[in-house]
């Protein structure tokens, strides 16, 4: 039984409404309230809706941690769907562990951890970073330039690159890490010194606001991603449309998810919310990952009926799920998700063209065991 006997599931909300991160955490409340709506307005689960508690954590990782608490210890909330940044979810870990909550996490991220108290449905390294490489190496060249916000997912994340990208005869020349907050100014400087490096790949591991200042700048030195694009695994339609569509044009990403994903599911998703939330509202992979997370939540939820940790994880840890990207599955070896795995090319409009797709999803390898370093072993 649940604590809460008749009354709703009580749920948290934990993404920055405010702050430098709230250009692309907002894009992951909409996605997750937009699937409570959904499900609320089909009976909820077992008769039961869904209730959020939202609070806003404005970008700051002690504030996850505060909210987190506060939601588990006042507001009886046991499942948590939060979280974007990897030093946020780094401060939620030890809440949830401590109060043995959930906490559902839609972000792509560095991979390397396992938490029986997080369900993670956003991408592995195996399900990115393998991929982005294979692709872009034989077609632009082996020099990458890293350029990065100054946190654990780029650093953490630059160092499978570096490790990817040395195994298949590449190099590193030059990696530079600017704060969260940087302004505009050092993006210039950061930039034109990556220039004077003459890479082939900048690879980008700005999030945030931060990543319209080094698209602008880029665009602004007058350079060619025809011959030196920008590759990154965070920037989405969400932070194209706040730098300008021209300045996002002919740079790469790799996600699970586009919205521009040819598929029929995915046709009708994008038309169901366009007509719920206008023809601009930003659907891109954490919309979509906070999105179908709900549902994973609520088909494990329908089976045990308690939101309690220990009862609802096994359920949670075999279900399988259309998303609109495609089959995805949440692996129950691991706790991270089976996804599929796609490199966009942005185009005029701001929406990605697929330059390449897996043809199912990925297993998720977030320690790389089962992933080779050279690119004859990946299994893309
Ligand atoms: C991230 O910090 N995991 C994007």
């Amino acid at each position: 039984m649940d604590g809460l006997d008749d009354g709703p599931w009580r749920v948290g909300v934990l993404f920055s409404n405010t702050g430098f991160m709230a250009v692309i955490e907002r894009t992951q409340i909409q996605g997750t309230l937009a699937a409570i709506e959904e499900i609320n307005a089909a009976g909820g689960v077992a008769g039961r809706p869904l209730q959020p508690v939202i609070y806003d954590p404005a970008s700051e990782p002690a504030n996850f941690a505060r909210c987190a608490r506060r939601m588990m210890v006042e507001d009886q909330v046991r499942s948590i769907f939060g979280c974007y940044t990897s030093s946020s979810r780094k401060a939620v870990l030890p809440v949830v562990e401590r109060l043995n909550g959930l906490l559902w996490y839609p972000t792509v991220y560095e991979g390397f951890e396992f938490s029986p108290n997080v369900v993670y449905t956003g991408a592995s390294p195996n399900q990115t970073c393998v991929v982005l490489c294979q692709y872009l190496m034989p077609r632009f060249g082996p020099r990458f330039f890293f350029v990065g916000s100054d946190y654990v997912y780029p650093r953490e994340t630059n160092r499978i690159m570096r490790e990817l990208i040395g195994a298949n005869g590449g190099t590193v020349v030059g990696e530079r890490y600017l704060p969260l907050w940087a302004p505009r100014r050092d993006f210039r400087a950061a930039m034109a010194e990556i220039r004077a490096a003459q890479p082939d790949v900048i690879f980008s591991t700005v999030v945030g606001e931060s990543t319209t200042y080094l698209y602008q700048s880029y665009a602004d030195l007058g350079m060619d991603p025809k011959v030196m694009p920008i590759a990154s695994i965070t920037t989405t339609e969400a932070e194209i449309a706040a730098m300008g569509h021209d300045v996002g044009e002919g740079h790469f990403t790799a996600a699970p998810y586009f919205a521009s994903v040819d598929n029929p599911r995915n046709a009708e998703f994008v038309r169901r919310l366009q007509a719920r939330y206008g023809s601009d509202v930003s659907l891109n992979m954490c919309f979509e990952a906070a999105y179908f997370q709900v549902h994973v939540f609520a088909r494990a939820l329908a089976e045990a009926n308690t939101t309690d940790t220990d009862l609802l994880r096994p359920f949670v840890m075999r279900t399988e799920i259309e998303a609109p990207q495609g089959r995805i599955a949440v692996n129950p070896l691991t706790g991270h998700t089976d996804l599929w795995a796609r490199i966009g090319r942005c185009n005029r409009r701001g929406q990605f063209d697929l330059v390449m797709q897996s043809t199912r999803a990925l297993r998720a390898d977030p320690y790389l065991v089962g992933t080779g370093r050279t690119f004859g072993e990946c299994v893309a």
